[in-house]
């Protein structure tokens, strides 16, 4: 038995691969520094959507698809946006996509990747009393989704430095939401319910729940007097550092270099860049004398915090940011899922106790 299931191979897949010792993220044949930065989202879906969809989807048919799958996805906006009211973002958005009806015609990969920017951009505003802005369906995914959330034009530099992270976020081998949608998938349940669940399994502070978090931490510390004071009071505390460790990485995430990098080139100088800088060096310093015999690093969600920051987009979107780029590998996984995979179910071991014959008095 494996608590946790970290050494089991559950899926054989032909999308990623994390080489956690290395510290290296192949995604269908790419390094991620050859995607990152060079491809755009909509050239990584039709690289992970190749030989899973019927259609021959190339970057430009799916961009025009894309377009038009968030006009769609706009129309449960119109009808829904009221009933999320008081809920969480991350409530929100699983309220919205639980809400896309199995009977839509528009298929279901495009949907889903499309329907998460809209609904994220809608409830961040929702939550700032602001009227949802409607896609432009001819802009770029990223773009559209910048300008849906802040409704005005975005500057070049921006719209890149989107399209930069939600490829980096795009795929990610079995991690926790990408397996959960595996199971839903294996059991022929749909792509969209697949979907909604592995929303479910992303939502956790362990897992794509931490970016907001990091930005608290921040806050909090304040001063770089304080770093290392209160992270040797956290973890005294036995608190768990946002934006560290990982369960298959034992060096540095490689897509936290990807994301520094961005949030560098955002940062016009500012020391917002340098404090984290400041904050990460103490964390691992920390780390380091805390948790012998645990290798733990920087993560993808420490910078994914500082890039979303200066995007400004609202620290409690981060989390269906991050769904916006992560869909894309959910979508992909649930396809080759559903044509290669046998229904998943595993085997648990019984630690209960057994009956007891009880005769009749
Ligand atoms: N801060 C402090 N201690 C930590 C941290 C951390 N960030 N991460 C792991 N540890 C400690 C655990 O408390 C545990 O110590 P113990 O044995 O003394 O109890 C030990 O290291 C376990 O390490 P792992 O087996 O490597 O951890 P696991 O694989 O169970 O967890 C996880 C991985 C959930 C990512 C963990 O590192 C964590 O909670 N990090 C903080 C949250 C976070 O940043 N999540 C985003 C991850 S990236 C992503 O999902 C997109």
């Amino acid at each position: 038995m494996s608590s946790g299931l970290d050494d089991v191979i559950a899926a054989e897949t032909v999308l990623s691969h994390v080489d956690g010792a290395a510290g290296r993220l192949i995604v269908r044949g790419f390094d991620l520094d050859e995607l990152a930065g060079r491809r755009s989202f909509e050239a990584v879906l039709a690289l992970l959507w190749d030989g899973f969809v019927p259609e021959s989807m190339d970057e430009a048919t799916i961009r025009a698809a894309l377009g038009q799958a968030r006009v769609v996805a706009f129309e449960t906006v119109g009808t829904l946006i009221g009933a999320t009211d008081g809920l969480s973002a991350v409530e929100a958005l699983r309220l919205l996509l639980a809400a896309l009806p199995d009977a839509a015609t528009t298929p279901h990969h495009l949907l889903a990747v499309a329907a998460v920017p809209v609904f994220a951009a809608a409830i961040a505003r929702r939550r700032r009393a602001l009227a949802p802005v409607a896609p432009d369906p001819t802009r770029g995914q990223a773009e559209d989704f910048l300008r849906m959330m802040r409704a005005s034009d975005i500057p070049p530099a921006h719209a890149r430095a989107l399209e930069t992270y939600l490829v980096t976020v795009a795929d990610h081998g079995l991690n926790a939401s990408t397996f959960a949608a595996r199971v839903i998938g294996s059991t022929r349940a749909g792509l969209l319910s697949a979907v909604v669940g592995a929303l479910c399994a992303l939502k956790g502070p362990l897992h794509g729940g931490a970016p907001g978090p990091v930005l608290d931490m921040l806050d909090a510390i304040g001063t770089i007097d304080n770093i290392r004071p209160w992270i040797a009071a956290a973890l005294a505390d036995g608190e768990r550092l946002m934006g560290f460790g990982h369960r298959i990485y034992r060096v540095r995430d490689p897509r936290a270099d990807v994301l520094k990098g961005v949030a560098a080139d955002l940062s016009h100088g500012d020391n917002r860049i340098g404090f984290a800088e400041a904050v990460e060096a103490g964390a691992l310093a920390l780390l380091r004398e805390h948790k012998t015999g645990r290798s733990l690093d920087t993560n993808v969600e420490f910078y994914t915090a500082l890039v979303l920051e200066a995007l400004d987009l609202p620290r409690d979107s981060f989390t269906n940011v991050f769904a916006a780029g992560r869909v894309a590998g959910w979508t992909a996984h649930v396809l080759e899922q559903e044509q290669s995979g046998r229904m998943i179910r595993p085997q648990s071991r019984y630690t209960g106790p057994m009956p007891v014959r009880r005769h009749a008095a």
